[in-house]
């Protein structure tokens, strides 16, 4: 029996994974980083902090700011990013996603949130999806980032359901492994997520008795 369906928010639920980069591209710009969407793949599911990290090794400037500064363009791309969550609507849910919660939800299943974003909260309402999840982990209580399970377990565990008899979805490569390391079935959405058990191209293909029958094959084995 399944106990849980985790989802990720960026990426998956609704595209903000894109604004992300946007913001992102922009703030780098500034301090004369030019990052493209392959290197945006590393991004994914990584905290503000971590991601500004990487984007300051890739353009070699990880030495030139102090820990202030940093804290400060990390403050800086939030801001470009909620410029673009203002038009954030309803509509702006990826298609598929209604009807596969609601169908999760029809056979009783529990809904959680596993997303690092302290925006996540901003996003859910603007999305009117707040009432679809049963437990959302708290970003802001969470210590370590994807590719650690600290996240997906925190939903688990906020759900009272067992890792192992429940299924996250995810767009990034590090959320795969968070969910893999929590010992749940990975579903992936889009390319490069080789480590999921089950991967989809977008979320329209996401039908839930596709994920049901490859879960049970899954678990049989375990
Ligand atoms: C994740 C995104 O969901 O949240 C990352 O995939 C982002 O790209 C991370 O960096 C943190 O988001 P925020 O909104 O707290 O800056
Ligand atoms: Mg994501």
């Amino acid at each position: 029996m399944i106990e849980a369906v985790v989802f990720d928010l960026d990426g998956v639920i609704t595209d903000t994974a894109h604004y992300h980069f946007l913001a992102w591209k922009q703030l780098a710009n500034e301090i004369g980083i030019t990052i493209d969407e392959t290197f945006n793949e590393m991004l994914k599911g990584i905290s503000r902090l971590d991601s500004l990290e990487l984007i300051l090794q890739y353009g070699n400037r990880q030495h030139d700011f102090s820990t202030e500064e940093k804290e400060e363009m990390a403050n800086k791309k939030n801001d470009h990013y909620r410029l673009y969550l203002n038009d954030l609507k309803p509509e702006h849910v990826l298609p598929g996603i209604p009807e596969l919660i609601r169908n999760i939800k029809a056979e009783g299943i529990q809904i959680g949130l596993a997303s690092v974003s302290k925006n996540a909260g901003t996003v859910l309402k603007a999305l009117e999806l707040e009432a679809a999840f049963d437990f959302c982990a708290d970003a802001a209580k969470i210590s370590k980032s994807k590719p650690d399970p600290e996240i997906f377990l925190t939903a688990c565990s906020g759900l009272s359901a067992d890792p192992l008899r429940s299924i996250g979805i995810e767009d990034a490569v590090a959320g795969i492994e968070s969910i893999k390391a929590s010992g749940m079935f990975a579903v992936g959405v889009g390319h490069t997520l080789q480590e999921a058990d089950l991967v989809f191209e977008t979320t329209n293909q996401l039908q839930w008795v596709n994920i049901k029958e490859e879960f049970d094959h899954w678990i049989s084995r375990c």
